[in-house]
């Protein structure tokens, strides 16, 4: 079949793979990010794809970068977590690679992704969430992909949450990424944590005594374990979230919303939030049908096969 090869450039790690027209992954790989050098992320792509395409013929690549990636699906307009300012990142790799290159957001993929396989299929219209090192997102309406006028549609971070709120990555106050994201996780358990260490034993004990050390996965993962101070932090993601969503609800009315990225590994702790700010906040609650709060079904596999997806055109 015609396999192509799809790659997800994340805060910390690239991933990559070839796929399959059904979405099967026939080979797969992972490097470090080197997070934030332009040129030093395009070697390691460039790399992780020789590797890939050595033993299978890919006739395309796709690439889910974290920004605002220009209609022509080739250029990084402005990222606000990465040091990308109009960088030809799809030009640069076509020519290090040698194959055609369709870059495209990384929400826009993972939603995809999750669309054609996963947790979505039984939806047209789907919103994805992304939770990681910034909220993420990606529309399906109607069975398409939403871009936009200009590639740029789908920014759901930067929904404006609080009013003069907190300084987010892209310039503006009070962004939902400052909120709702695996970093605002991070940041705003360390702060609980230093102005109330009593109640944050269990954490800090975990953390070996280090704030420094407290990072998302240790978070859930106290969570799980029934920690009531960890299960309240991501309580209050949750429910920034789940304001989000409704907001966007009221403009998409989506059939589905699916929860993905690293931190809904928290599963119910965070999905169960999402739901009741949700629920709470939707605009016509009660008397709309409302859409179903879903786990992604593809883990962090959703980028990779719908950035193969999408290159396959
Ligand atoms: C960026 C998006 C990206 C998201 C998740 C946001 O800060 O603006 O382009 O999809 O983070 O990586
Ligand atoms: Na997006
Ligand atoms: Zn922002």
């Amino acid at each position: 079949g015609n396999l192509t090869c799809g790659i997800d450039i994340g805060g910390t790690k690239i991933a990559g793979a070839v796929v399959d027209e059904d979405g099967t992954v026939l080979a797969e790989g992972r490097v470090n990010s080197p997070a934030t050098d332009a040129s030093a992320i395009e070697s390691a792509v460039a790399g992780l794809v020789a590797q890939l395409v050595a033993r299978h013929p890919v006739t395309a690549v796709g690439v889910g970068a974290a920004g605002y990636i220009h209609s022509d699906r080739s250029t990084v307009l402005f990222a606000p977590n990465i040091a990308w300012r109009n960088e030809p990142l799809g030009a640069d790799l076509s020519r290090l690679i040698g194959l055609p290159v369709v870059v495209e957001n990384d929400g826009n993929v993972a939603a995809w992704g999750e669309f054609r396989y996963g947790a979505g299929r039984d939806h047209d219209d789907q919103l994805m969430v992304t939770v990681g090192t910034g909220v993420g997102g990606g529309v399906i309406a109607g069975g398409r992909l939403l871009r936009g006028a200009h590639g740029v549609a789908g920014e759901i971070g930067h929904l404006r949450l609080v009013p003069d709120g907190r300084l987010c990555g892209c310039g503006n106050h009070g962004c939902l990424e400052q909120y709702g994201s695996g970093s605002a996780l991070v940041r705003d358990t360390r702060q609980a944590v230093v102005a109330d260490p009593a109640a944050a034993r269990g954490l800090l004990e975990r953390a070996g005594g280090d704030v420094e050390a407290i990072d998302g996965p240790l978070v859930t993962a106290a969570a799980k374990d029934g920690d009531a101070f960890a299960r309240a932090r991501l309580a209050d993601l949750g429910d920034a979230l789940g304001q989000g969503i409704a907001s966007l609800a009221a403009v998409l009315d989506p059939g589905v919303v699916v929860i993905g990225g690293g931190v809904s590994e928290a599963r119910d702790l965070l999905l169960d939030p999402i739901r009741a700010a949700f629920e709470r906040e939707l605009t016509g609650r009660g008397y709309r049908p409302e859409a179903e709060i879903r786990l992604a079904a593809m883990g962090n596999r959703a980028g990779v096969v719908g950035a193969a997806d999408l290159a396959r055109g």
